[in-house]
């Protein structure tokens, strides 16, 4: 698969600490994906990101977008930034202004834009993100969830071609979370390859069509999330948990799971369950008899 963004050989320690955050990283965000970089706390996931926008410059080794190594003169970041999109995991952190409609716009005021094109594509995303009603409200009047709605729309309203976010559902209810996982899909169906920072296997498991696993600083592995989440000892060993389905899938008779896939959303592993009830079934009555 071709890689958008690439860590080759990257090392990075922040200034004033000797240790390194991110140590001989070797990391390839595949193009097009939905990809999942889970690590539990201090794994390097948001020293990655801010590498990858050029905040920090690596130590070490190099940063490649779309095969070139990233260089840091003014022009080329700024080029970067409107490529490539940071959502943090804290909206405070990212909404600078004082409404959405100020805030989402300042990005584009900040890059030179038209005033047209400007209020065109504001409009557009306040009601694509279905927070037109909230376009001219203080931004601390707003939830948790509203303000991250902000914050990437902030970033999307740039029409970035590599989205990425950290931790996006930390600290939501399961309604924003779900409201945020169809947003998420839908842009990726534009197109656009969408990274996603996270410590919830569940989330990873079901949403990724890539995973990536970093543990102190590196990429220790890499794959379809079938492909990862079936290391079940390695993953326990890095303080990550398996994700719930998988767990239950396990525990199925193997004869009834043999040559299948396992269900990744609970509505595929409700067909699953409706289509061999019989199966299911028999197989535990045979059990008896034995
Ligand atoms: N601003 C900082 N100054 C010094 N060390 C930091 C800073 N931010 C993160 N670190 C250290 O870098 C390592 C990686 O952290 P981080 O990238 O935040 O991990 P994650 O996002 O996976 O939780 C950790 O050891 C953390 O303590
Ligand atoms: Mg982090």
């Amino acid at each position: 698969m071709k890689s958008i963004m690439e860590a080759q050989a990257l090392s990075y320690s922040y200034p004033g600490t000797n240790s390194q955050a991110l140590r001989n990283l070797n990391m390839k965000i595949p193009e097009g994906t939905k990809t999942a970089i889970c690590g539990h706390n201090g794994s390097g996931k948001s020293t990655f990101f801010l590498q990858a926008i050029g905040i920090h410059r690596p130590t070490e080794g190099h940063l490649a977008w779309k095969g070139s190594p990233l260089q840091y003169d003014r022009n080329t970041l700024k080029q970067l930034r409107q490529q490539v999109g940071l959502v943090f995991q804290d909206p405070e952190q990212q909404i600078i202004l004082n409404t959405p409609l100020e805030d989402i716009s300042y990005g584009m005021r900040n890059a030179g834009f038209p005033e047209q094109e400007i209020n065109r594509r504001t409009e557009q995303m306040l009601a694509s993100m279905g927070i037109e009603h909230l376009a001219e409200k203080p931004i601390h009047h707003l939830s948790l969830g509203q303000k991250k709605r902000v914050a990437l729309a902030g970033v999307l309203v740039l029409e970035p071609e590599l989205l990425l976010l950290d931790e996006p559902t930390a600290y939501l209810d399961r309604r924003s979370e779900q409201q945020l996982i169809e947003e998420l899909d839908r842009i990726h169906q534009q197109g656009i390859t969408v990274v996603m920072a996270t410590h919830d296997m569940n989330l990873a498991y079901a949403w990724a069509d890539w995973v990536l696993v970093m543990d102190k600083g590196q990429c220790v592995r890499e794959g379809t999330p079938y492909e990862v989440f079936s290391h079940e000892e390695e993953l326990e060993l890095l303080g990550l948990e398996q994700p719930i389905l998988l767990d239950i899938w396990n525990a199925m008779p193997e004869s009834v799971r043999q040559g299948k896939n396992a269900p990744r959303d609970v509505r595929s592993f409700k067909q699953f369950m409706e289509e061999n009830t019989a199966s299911l079934f028999s197989h535990s009555a045979g059990a008896k008899v034995e």
